[in-house]
């Protein structure tokens, strides 16, 4: 029976639930202002799917190793990730005033400390992972992963914005540039600091390598499409609006058919490079054909 519903799959639920506490408390242990405090853990908490830290507890289990292994990846991933989503919605990128159900921060708060929020998560997210728990190889490696996607990923959110790609790519490079970067990277990121974590073999890594960077890709064009179908109040967030903000997206370039076949060609792409796992790729492959089904 092929999977078609748009529940997320018992294993993400339970490693999103295992993270869940750990966002909150890693702020607190922070020792910030009130305010800054307050902002933090409002940019954090509550409504998120939290797709990225469950793939980084997947990723390290489906290679050997255990959620603890991977928790503080997790975490830092997500503070990534919510940073990124705060000063997407600030007026001055998407303008945006709902997020995960609430307002979005700078409408909940004000501008500055949006933005400022924003910048407090990036540091914190790398002292996760600097904090002197990991052996120091894998330590350098996590980093360099983390802060490697998010350069992309703010890049991405240029050529989003902003445009500057380089002139000789064609509209659908343009298109594929654009995804990769300011969403495929994190949850390439997400998926690698977990096989890192799990201490994966060479052949492992490259398994979980083409699978974050299929799958982070297919989050992207699943976005665009729930933009277009989805109601704001199913999904938390305003929808109906990059096609009006002149945004470049799968079914705006391609038309919905051809986004629908690019997602199911990268599904594919992304489960058949886990079959070298075997038995402990099954997760990971149930996650993907949900990510690629979910109207949220
Ligand atoms: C939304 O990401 C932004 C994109 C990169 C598409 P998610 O759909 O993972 O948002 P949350 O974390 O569940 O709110
Ligand atoms: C989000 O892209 C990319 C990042 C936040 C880096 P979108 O702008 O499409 O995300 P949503 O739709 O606001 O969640
Ligand atoms: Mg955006
Ligand atoms: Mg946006
Ligand atoms: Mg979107």
């Amino acid at each position: 029976m092929p999977q078609t519903t748009e529940t997320p799959p018992e294993e993400v639920i339970r490693a999103a639930l295992y993270v869940e506490p750990e966002l909150v408390q890693r702020i607190h242990a922070a020792q910030l202002p009130q305010s800054l405090l307050d902002a933090a853990l409002y940019a954090v908490s509550g409504g998120g799917k939290r797709v990225r830290p469950a793939l980084t507890l997947l990723c390290c289990e489906a290679v050997g190793g255990s959620w603890d292994d991977a928790i503080s990846a997790a975490v830092a991933i997500e503070y990534i990730h919510c940073f990124s989503l705060v000063h997407d919605d600030l007026p001055c990128i998407d303008d945006d005033n709902l997020r995960r159900g609430k307002p979005t921060l700078h409408i909940h708060t004000n501008e500055a400390m949006a933005v400022l929020a924003g910048d407090l998560l990036l540091p914190l997210a790398i002292q996760q992972i600097s904090d002197g728990s990991h052996a120091p190889t894998l330590e350098a490696n996590l980093c360099h992963t983390l802060s490697k996607a998010t350069v992309e990923m703010v890049g991405g959110q240029v050529y989003d914005t902003l445009g500057g790609l380089p002139e000789h790519l064609d509209d659908i490079e343009n298109l594929e540039s654009i995804h990769r970067n300011k969403t495929g990277s994190l949850i390439h990121a997400a998926c690698k600091m977990g096989a890192l974590c799990g201490n994966a073999t060479e052949e492992q890594l490259q398994a979980i390598d083409t699978f974050g960077h299929s799958i982070g890709l297919m989050f992207q064009i699943v976005d665009d499409l729930i933009d277009l179908h989805s109601p704001a109040h199913h999904v938390g967030k305003a929808t109906g609006k990059d096609a009006a903000a002149g945004k470049t997206t799968y079914p705006g370039v391609l038309g919905v058919e051809k986004s629908k076949e690019a997602i199911e060609k990268l599904k594919k792409q992304a489960n058949t490079a886990l079959e070298t796992l075997g038995k402990a790729g099954k997760t990971l492959q149930t996650s993907n054909v949900w990510m690629a089904c979910r109207t949220r």
